[in-house]
């Protein structure tokens, strides 16, 4: 018997209505339309309004668009795994809600907390139990509402991200195509430079903290940018290398969709042309666990079976990684 491996077989997106602009920025903030594109790359972001609408209101839209183009039954999916920085709420699980919300009822479920490599950490995780041969429907959700933990007044952060779900079904493949390789990491010393400080067990929330505005998300941008450029070449790069692939082998190349800069600086160091780079960072700004399916939403319509796509993310903690995945099927959309 040949190799299970683990494919992509559908994919699926949500992004909220409204559009929060570089415009409409400068009226809330100091900052200006040509700092925020020149610096980031970033010209509009999506931001879930409605009282009572968290995570899981974007990780169900994703899931549903996925079934419905896919044509996916529900009940065949044996597991769900939401990748989300942003739960609804401590201690009772997203994922177990969007899991009955799309009527996966004979699923078990869990939320995957990795900051903006949740996503990529997930396919490693979602792909162990495809490859296991026990599971045949996995399905991984990306899915952060960022506007729940940003500070509109604090312009360092507040241009950067934006809210958004996206979903992909992992299927077994026995022609040797799906999740190839990976190399995933983590360093805890970087927690200082990015995090919330009170959102969780060692700070909880009090009158104090909030009146400290510790309840947002505080970053040291250049630090934070050194690591992510750094870190992720060196890691597509030992990817590359130990699966013996030169640019040319390469079809795409999808990051994080953190800045621009940072995308572009890891393309250059790897070595790859623009034109195998997948970006949609103007549109979504850094979606945490969102942006890779939905660059791989947005992208569907150009992938072909067979495609080579390196992945890399970088995030806090500090996470990252970086996954070497074959393409499994041509798109039947048009556009
Ligand atoms: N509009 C206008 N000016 C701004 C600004 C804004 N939104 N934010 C900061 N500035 C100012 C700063 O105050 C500073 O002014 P000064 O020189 O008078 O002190 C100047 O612009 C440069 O700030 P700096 O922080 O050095 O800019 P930068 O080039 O490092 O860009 C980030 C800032 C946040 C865009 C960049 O560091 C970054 O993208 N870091 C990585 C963040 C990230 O990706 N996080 C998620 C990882 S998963």
């Amino acid at each position: 018997m040949s190799k299970i491996s683990a494919a992509i077989t559908a994919v699926g997106a949500y992004v909220p209505e409204y559009i929060l602009t570089n415009k409409i920025l400068e009226s809330m903030v100091d900052t200006n339309d040509e700092w925020i594109t020149s610096r980031t790359g970033i010209k509009e972001r999506r931001i879930l309004k409605g009282e009572g609408k968290g995570t899981s209101y974007m990780a169900i839209k994703a899931a549903q668009d996925l079934l419905k183009k896919s044509n996916t039954n529900p009940e065949d999916i044996e597991l769900v795994i939401v990748a989300t920085a942003t739960p609804d709420m401590q201690a009772a699980s997203t994922a177990a809600y969007t899991a009955t919300h799309i009527g996966a009822i004979n699923a078990f479920s869990f939320d995957l907390e990795a900051a903006c490599s949740g996503f990529l950490f997930g396919m490693s995780t979602a792909a162990k139990y495809i490859e296991s041969g026990r599971y045949k429907n996995v399905l991984l959700i990306g899915a952060d509402k960022n506007s729940s933990m940003i500070n509109y007044e604090d312009r360092a952060t507040c241009i950067i991200f934006g809210d958004g779900a996206g979903a992909v079904l992992f299927q077994p493949n026995e022609e040797g195509l799906g999740l190839q390789d990976e190399y995933l990491r983590s360093d805890g010393t970087g927690r200082e430079f990015l995090q919330v400080k009170s959102s969780g067990s060692s700070y909880p929330v009090t009158a104090e903290t909030i009146a400290k505005k510790e309840n947002f998300v505080f970053q040291d941008g250049k630090t934070v940018f050194k690591n992510a450029v750094f870190n992720m070449a060196d890691v597509a790069g030992k990817i590359l290398k130990r699966n013996n692939l030169t640019n040319n082998d390469i079809t795409w190349f999808a990051a994080h969709q953190a800045n621009k800069r940072i995308i572009d600086a890891t393309a250059k160091r790897i070595d790859l042309e623009n034109e195998k780079v997948m970006m949609n960072i103007e549109k979504y700004g850094n979606t945490t666990s969102a942006t890779l399916p939905l660059l791989i939403n947005d992208y569907e319509s150009q992938l072909k079976k067979g495609d080579t796509i390196i992945f890399a993310a970088f995030g806090g903690g500090f996470t990252w990684g970086s996954i070497y995945l074959k393409w499994a099927y041509n798109s039947q959309k048009t556009n």
